[in-house]
């Protein structure tokens, strides 16, 4: 029998692969928005990650009938009032490269002691269901999940894996900077790993 098919509104490919892998043993496949043929540009204006990750799953859940998902993410730093938080992508500008990026936030953290440098990688995945589409489900639903990979800012730049803020992120616990690590095992700890094997047990609740 042909799976459901669900969308991941995404354009990024890693994401899909990364949630390809986590959701396989379902009865689902995911579908990017490029597969379900959707080129709409959506305005991501909430306050926080999961009213990000909700803009963008019902938008295009209303628009294509389908169950989707959708994700926001980005870094917290407590000592920068948790700053660049939703606006990680937009930080110095949304075309400054993340070196400049990574500088200046190093740069705001001059001087900054240990015990005041701790941060966060932050996920929310969002979930839309459209109405009747899953027996009992009467009305739209929206579900959300949050994951997070605790650290603190580094002192320089480390580490040729990963992106964005990734080289200037240190994880204390594992005595390496997130940009150090391979994919399998960032994929295993981060933010986006937890939020989506969350996803899934939300999923599996509703027999998807
Ligand atoms: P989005 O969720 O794709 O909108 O990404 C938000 C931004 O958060 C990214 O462009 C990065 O700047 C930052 N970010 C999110 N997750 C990570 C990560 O795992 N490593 C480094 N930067 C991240």
């Amino acid at each position: 029998m042909k799976k459901r098919e669900i969308i991941f509104a995404t354009a990024n490919q890693d994401k899909l692969h990364e949630i390809r892998m986590i959701l396989d043993d379902l009865g689902v496949s995911v579908i990017s928005l490029k597969e379900a043929g959707i080129t709409t540009e959506i305005v991501e204006d909430g306050e926080t990650f999961e009213d990000n990750a909700i803009i963008k799953a019902r938008t295009i859940m209303r628009e294509t009938g389908k169950i989707t998902l959708a994700d926001d993410s980005g870094l917290e730093v407590d000592f920068l009032n948790k700053e660049p938080g939703v606006y990680s992508a937009r930080y110095c500008g949304r075309d400054t490269s993340y070196r400049i990026k990574n500088r200046n936030i190093l740069e705001r953290m001059t001087d900054v002691p240990d015990e005041k440098r701790s941060a966060r990688f932050v996920c929310a995945v969002a979930l839309a269901i459209p109405a009747g589409c899953i027996p009992g489900i009467l009305k739209e639903t929206v579900r959300t999940v949050r994951g997070t990979m605790e650290g603190r800012i580094g002192y320089e730049e480390k580490g040729e894996h990963g992106f964005g803020y990734d080289p200037i992120f240190y994880l204390p616990e594992y005595g390496c900077y997130s940009g150090e690590l391979l994919p399998e095992k960032k994929n295993e700890i981060s933010h986006r790993g937890k939020a989506l094997r969350l996803m899934k047990e939300v999923l599996e609740g509703y027999g998807l």
